[in-house]
């Protein structure tokens, strides 16, 4: 069961229905947007800024993943990324990774395990 101090992101029920969700929150201490999805049975949530020029992988359409579903790509230049480890596969950023978020799941809730995290208001 969950407890106060729990961080909810998403149900898995919600994430079953989408390529993915948004979330806005406070990692740092500094307003960020997350990208949450399901892939290949887990799930993972990276903060919303490709390393490139900063952008939100969705920038320029409403999606993250690339036409294959294998990988993830940023709408703005189409650097692709490990959906797994978010490692960029593109060669100016190559080995760069996205920042990853910790999520745990209970009873069908996924919550965020990042202790320098805080929900938005
Ligand atoms: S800003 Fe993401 S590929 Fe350029």
């Amino acid at each position: 069961m969950a407890n106060d101090n729990k961080k909810p992101a998403c149900t898995r029920r919600e994430l079953e229905e989408t390529n993915f969700l948004i979330r806005h929150v406070n990692y740092k201490k500094q307003p960020v947007s997350v990208i949450i999805f399901a892939f290949e049975e887990s799930t993972y949530a990276y903060i919303n800024n490709c390393m490139h020029m900063h952008r939100p992988l969705n920038c320029q359409q409403d999606a993250i993943f690339d036409e294959t579903g294998k990988y993830l790509r940023c709408s703005m230049h189409g650097f692709v990324f490990e959906p797994k480890t978010g490692e960029c596969q593109s060669p100016v950023c190559f080995g760069q990774c996205l920042q990853a978020l910790r999520l745990e799941e209970i009873d069908g809730t996924l919550y965020f395990a990042e202790k320098h995290l805080t929900l938005s208001d």
